[in-house]
């Protein structure tokens, strides 16, 4: 979910929605906002995206404070009731919020026995606390943070009361929350992005604090009543690389831009010798540990499984990559002195964040690889390594991926260059290399819109297969085509699917098979020979010297270390065109969110 708020002069209702729009990635199956009008709070609200949320905002509304969310639902459908703003009962007071309250059945049940709420939202109990503590004789402000002391879990805040326009209650503990400020006016974000339109300085608040905002004046508090003092910082985004340009759609974009990003990347670590450029502190982290432990969720993991494949390789370092959401649960034997590095395109997945803090408590170093170097886990790690990609807004990560997979061949060699370890690998020239390949390859979209017509128009799923790194790209592959043309995909080790899965393969079946591997070359077409013999439609996708001329498609030759950065392009532009062929919104795929900020 995001949340945004406005307290100025000007019509607040704009710059909410514009607001809300850049916010949609973060979830987008309902939305509202709130006004404090002349003659009390109006609250718009409805399930569907922020241009549904537009036709119900009454033209006429007006009022120069206000607040906005659009919603991944966690508690309750996807519902006009279950939307935020959620009000008390008096409607007093208004309330939007971004996270988890873990512990809100027992809230209710110890405080609110006599309050039926209207939703089925965790959030809802929050505002009817308040409305309790201050019938009970509390000041807003004391109700206020006296609620948030109470909550378990996470939470981004922004509460309205009807009774005093002067002022926005916020608060933080988990969710990401900036406050804009301006001159004359105070905004609220969950991501500097929403409202850049309008001030490009923020505030970072801190876990466990509470802001009074009012037009002028933004006081931090924290939960036992000390008052904070904080500097602004400058938001370094360009707005304009958040739009789209003429591009149909924000992930096409965003797959062209790939060799401009590995260009960028070169061009931001290197050193005018030509040496790689990269921090003391990191390189001595990576020497002194002795195990790295990548934590990641969705795309960020695969890029973690090529990154483990990387560093081993390289620098000859022990990696384990694990799933964020599952690492605090089922926990590895640590070594004695592990590294930990958390892959976050957004910086702010729950699940991400969640093992940091645990780490942190053990005195562990943490390095985080993100796109968004003022983000929680990158202010939160002890170093941050920068992906340098721009802006991602497609829900389907392309760029970011591919980015990260780049930065990872840096840390790999810089370790071993620390080590001493001798390299016949230049990286920056191989990914001069692969920058080209990328070029080369986002020039074929017609070669490869007819193979997803021909192959995945209709179907109902598809497979994908590779061996050694190939694997890890066809995992990345599978994910890509579920996530935006809701086909079942899956992505499998070539020598793997036989145990099984191979029961699936039925006449045409598609499936998809990475080549790039010299060495595993004739065991994956072997693959490829059993599942056409059980009567699949197989699609060879390999690499130059190494393809048969009924390939379906040829990437570019690249170093072997490098092929997954240029391997995936064609699954990306394959998943694009299929969810395109099959009518589905391809930049906010259903059910999904591009940051998922709840664990
Ligand atoms: C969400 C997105 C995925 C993304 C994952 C991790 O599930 O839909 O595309 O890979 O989060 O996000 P992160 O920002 O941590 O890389």
């Amino acid at each position: 979910c995001g949340i945004v708020g406005y307290i100025g002069t000007n019509d607040a209702k704009e710059v909410l929605l514009k607001g809300l729009e850049k916010l949609e990635y973060r979830g987008y199956d309902s939305a509202g906002i709130a006004l404090v009008a002349k003659e009390g709070i109006e609250v718009f609200k409805e399930k569907g995206r922020i241009a549904t949320l537009r036709s119900v905002v009454d033209e006429k509304a007006a009022g120069t404070v206000g607040i906005g969310h659009t919603r991944w639902a966690t508690h309750g459908e996807p519902s006009r009731i279950n939307a935020h703003p959620h009000q008390s009962k008096t409607e007093r007071f208004t309330l939007v919020h971004n996270g988890v309250i873990e512990n809100y059945e027992q809230l209710s049940r110890e405080y609110l026995t006599d309050v039926k709420p209207a939703s089925d939202t965790d959030t809802e109990i929050i505002v009817l606390l308040i409305e309790k503590f201050v019938g009970e004789g509390q000041s807003v402000e004391s109700a206020f943070s006296h609620t948030l002391s109470l909550l378990k879990g996470s939470y981004a805040i922004a509460l309205l009361d009807g009774e005093n326009s002067e002022i926005i209650y916020v608060g933080k503990s988990k969710s990401p929350l900036l406050i804009g400020v301006g001159d004359g006016f105070n905004v609220i974000a969950s991501d500097a992005m929403a409202m850049l339109q309008v001030t490009k300085q923020f505030l970072e608040i801190m876990d466990e604090e509470y802001v009074i905002l009012s037009r002028d004046h933004v006081v931090i508090k924290t939960l036992n009543g000390e008052t904070r003092t904080r500097e602004p910082f400058i938001a370094e985004y360009d707005a304009s690389d958040i739009e789209k340009g003429t591009y149909p759609h924000y992930m096409l974009k965003e797959i062209d831009e790939q060799p401009f990003v590995i260009r960028n990347i070169i061009q931001q670590y290197q050193n005018e010798d030509g040496t790689i450029r990269l921090d003391d502190d990191i390189r001595d982290a990576m020497k002194q540990s002795d195990r790295i432990y990548v934590i990641a969720a969705g795309t960020s993991y695969h890029a973690g499984l090529v990154g483990k494949q990387l560093i081993e390789k390289i620098a000859k370092r022990p990696v384990e990559v694990h799933i964020a959401s599952e690492f605090l649960y089922n926990m590895p034997l640590l070594s004695e002195n592990p590294l930990f590095i958390f892959i976050s395109q957004s910086g702010e997945t729950a699940d991400l964040r969640g093992v940091l803090v645990e780490v942190k408590k053990h005195g562990y170093q943490a390095l985080t690889i993100t796109n968004v170097p003022g983000s929680t886990l990158s202010r939160e790690a002890d170093f941050t390594l920068h992906t340098f990609a721009g802006p991602e807004i497609a829900v389907a990560s392309t760029k970011a991926y591919t980015a990260q997979m780049a930065v990872f061949t840096l840390l790999a060699v810089d370790t071993a260059n620390a080590q001493g370890i001798e390299l016949d690998f230049d990286p920056l020239q191989e990914l001069g290399i692969v920058a080209n390949a990328m070029e080369v390859l986002t020039d074929q979209k017609e070669k490869l819109e007819k193979i997803a017509r021909h192959y995945l128009a209709v179907s109902r799923n598809a497979f994908f297969i590779g061996r050694a790194a190939d694997y890890y790209v066809c995992l990345e592959g599978a994910l890509k085509l579920k996530e935006i043309s809701y086909i079942q995909a899956e992505g499998f080790a070539g020598g793997e699917l036989k145990h099984g899965t191979i029961a699936l393969i039925e006449d045409g079946t598609p499936v998809i098979a990475l080549a790039t591997q010299e060495h595993v070359n004739l065991s994956i077409r072997g693959n490829v020979k059993e599942v056409a013999a059980r009567g699949a439609s197989p699609c060879i996708i390999s690499m130059e010297g190494m393809n048969e001329e009924t390939d379906a498609f040829v990437i570019p030759a690249v170093h072997e270390f490098l092929t997954p950065l240029v391997s995936v392009l064609p699954l990306q532009l394959i998943a694009y065109y299929a969810a395109l062929h099959r009518d589905c919104d391809v930049d906010k795929p259903r059910n999904l969110a591009k940051s998922v900020t709840v664990e």
